[in-house]
């Protein structure tokens, strides 16, 4: 099981492997093989249906929280924090730390840069330990108007690391990297002496991060650029499903080895 120390080691070296989960049965699977399991509050996307984070609640995150715990027990596991969950230094805390009082999660995640390096602060030296996430923000979708690739100017690039070294000097002892040009999420990396973990951010960050539901081909509203398909889950999953109400509407299945006899 990592810890945060032996996390921050993979700065510039192997790069950490994380991946979202959002329930016992899939955490189980990726227990022990990843470095780090997010529960992404793009749950609320791909497991429930909405078209963005904005709705997902502490109660939900928890709730999940709570599932991917008990089925990976062996794996430093993050909670992603949700909208309007962390709006100031007081109810940051307060939200924090149900995490750490209702789950056995190691960490939680902020979306936000400089504008939210008091709110990471408040929380590392309330002892909850805090996974920035700059770039592209999901949670900030309505308020600019679309997801938004970022860096592709200088005078971008060098806001994006202003932000990542406010967030490492608040005290994160990580930072999410989401829908950068690649030369700036190296730069970034380059920048900052916490591990970057990059989604939609290139070959040059500390480690990288994929939704679980994408990588495994489950979620097909739409495919990102940066994600590959390792697995073409839906089509199998749907072939399946096809051989099972045939052989029930042809009665073949259940065969005589799947049947009680006297
Ligand atoms: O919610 C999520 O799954 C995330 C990842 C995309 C980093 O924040």
């Amino acid at each position: 099981m990592k810890t945060i120390t032996s996390i921050q080691k993979h700065k510039g070296t192997t790069p950490l492997t994380v991946i979202t989960a959002y329930d016992a049965l899939f955490a189980s699977l990726f227990d022990q093989k990843v470095d780090i399991i997010l529960v992404g509050d793009s749950l609320n996307m791909s497991f429930n249906a909405k078209p963005d984070t904005l709705s997902a609640s502490m109660d939900v995150m928890l709730y999940h929280t709570k599932a991917v715990c008990a089925g990976a027990k062996e794996t430093f596991i993050v909670c992603d924090m949700p909208f309007g969950t962390y709006t100031d230094e007081k109810t940051a805390i307060y939200n924090a730390s149900r995490v750490y009082a209702e789950t056995d999660a190691h960490a939680v995640k902020i979306e936000g840069g400089i504008a939210r390096a008091p709110i990471i602060k408040a929380l590392t030296q309330n002892s909850i330990a805090v996974m920035g996430h700059i770039g592209l923000m999901p949670q900030f979708v309505r308020s600019e108007g679309g997801y938004k690739v970022r860096g592709r100017t200088e005078e971008d690039i060098v806001t994006l690391i202003e932000d990542a070294r406010a967030v490492e000097k608040a005290g994160a002892f990580s930072v999410v990297i989401e829908g950068v040009v690649e030369e700036a999420a190296k730069r970034i990396s380059e920048a900052i002496s916490i591990p970057t973990i990059g989604i939609g951010a290139g070959k040059y960050t500390d480690g990288q991060v994929l939704v679980w539901s994408d990588m495994l081909g489950f979620f097909q509203a739409f495919q990102p650029k940066f994600v590959k398909r390792y697995l073409e889950g839906a089509t199998l999953v749907q072939t399946a499903l096809d051989a099972y109400i045939k052989e029930v509407q042809e009665r073949s299945f259940p065969q005589t080895e799947y049947t009680y006899q006297k």
